[in-house]
């Protein structure tokens, strides 16, 4: 797989020419109608290199559509598909840092020649796709992928592997495992949202985990909660500054006879006191 791109016109035509043109010649290819479900599916899956829009489209336009992106994809390659653009939409096109222009109506040569430039710049820009996680763990990964290649169940253990190495999966990650065993990405991140043991960001090196669940609940977990957020100063889902802890909430442990509950790696803590939360935490260094 050369490249994930997702395609924005809300001219269907478009789309399909440029699903028959790019699939061909390598490349994972993702369709959108409208920019509004573009965002959406990006939101979902972080692992595109590069986005191919049009400018005019109705409810958002291709500039907003890229604000928009840009807000949560500071690095992701944009060509922008135009027919005849005002100087001030393409000076704004500039400064969101559109790489290329596809005139309409344009030849297959000179979409997969676009598409391949600005995969390329992408990758030039951003360096190796192994700096994301350094590249003796590449190594360590391609290693680990090519150990399992095509065996039963390979994708969810190369995953665990994966996670057990880099800590977490993050697009990257995801991306180098999509190509080492010759799948679309967008399969490998539906696997990695399934699973909630399975993480896209980066997590302490002591997992802290409060169950919510009812039994828990009203015994108190949201007080503990409490404390342990003002402690650690983050919120659930997030790792404190020096990466020491990740604080996490799971809906019932199977342990309500114990309630409440909370697992710190693979340690369980039993009928924990709110006032007494915080000295689990100095069990951990
Ligand atoms: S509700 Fe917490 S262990 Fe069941």
């Amino acid at each position: 797989m050369k490249g994930a791109i997702l395609v924005v016109d809300d001219e269907e035509v478009v789309l399909k020419s440029c699903e028959r043109v790019l699939k061909p010649a390598g490349y994972e290819v993702s369709t959108s109608t409208s920019a509004q479900k573009a965002l959406q599916i990006l939101g979902e899956n972080g692992g595109f290199d590069l986005v191919i829009t049009d400018i005019k489209m109705p409810g958002m336009d291709g500039i907003e559509f890229m604000k928009k992106l840009r807000e949560k994809n500071p690095d992701i390659s944009v060509v922008l598909i135009t027919g005849y653009p005002s100087q001030e939409s393409i000076k704004e096109a500039l400064a969101l840092r559109v790489v290329d222009y596809l005139p309409k109506p344009f030849s297959p040569a000179l979409l997969a020649e676009t598409a391949e430039k600005a995969i390329e710049f992408r990758k030039k820009t951003r360096g190796p796709e192994s700096e994301d996680f350094g590249p003796e763990k590449a190594e360590k990964l391609t290693e680990i992928i090519n150990g399992l290649k095509g065996k039963p169940g390979s994708l969810l253990t190369v995953l665990q592997k994966a996670q057990e190495l880099i800590g977490y999966l993050p697009p990257a990650v995801q991306r180098h495992i999509a190509r080492g065993l010759n799948m679309p990405v967008s399969e490998i991140h539906g696997v990695v949202s399934f699973y909630p043991f399975f993480s896209m960001k980066p997590r302490g090196k002591h997992i802290i985990k409060i169950c919510l669940g009812a039994a828990c609940y009203v015994k108190q977990a949201e007080q503990i909660l409490a404390r342990l957020k003002g402690k650690l100063q983050i919120d659930l889902g997030e790792v404190t500054a020096d990466r020491l802890f990740s604080l996490e909430s799971v809906r019932c442990l199977g342990a309500c006879g114990l309630a409440p509950v909370v697992v710190v790696d693979k340690n369980t803590h039993s009928s924990v006191n709110p006032d007494e939360a915080l000295d689990i935490l100095a069990q951990y260094q």
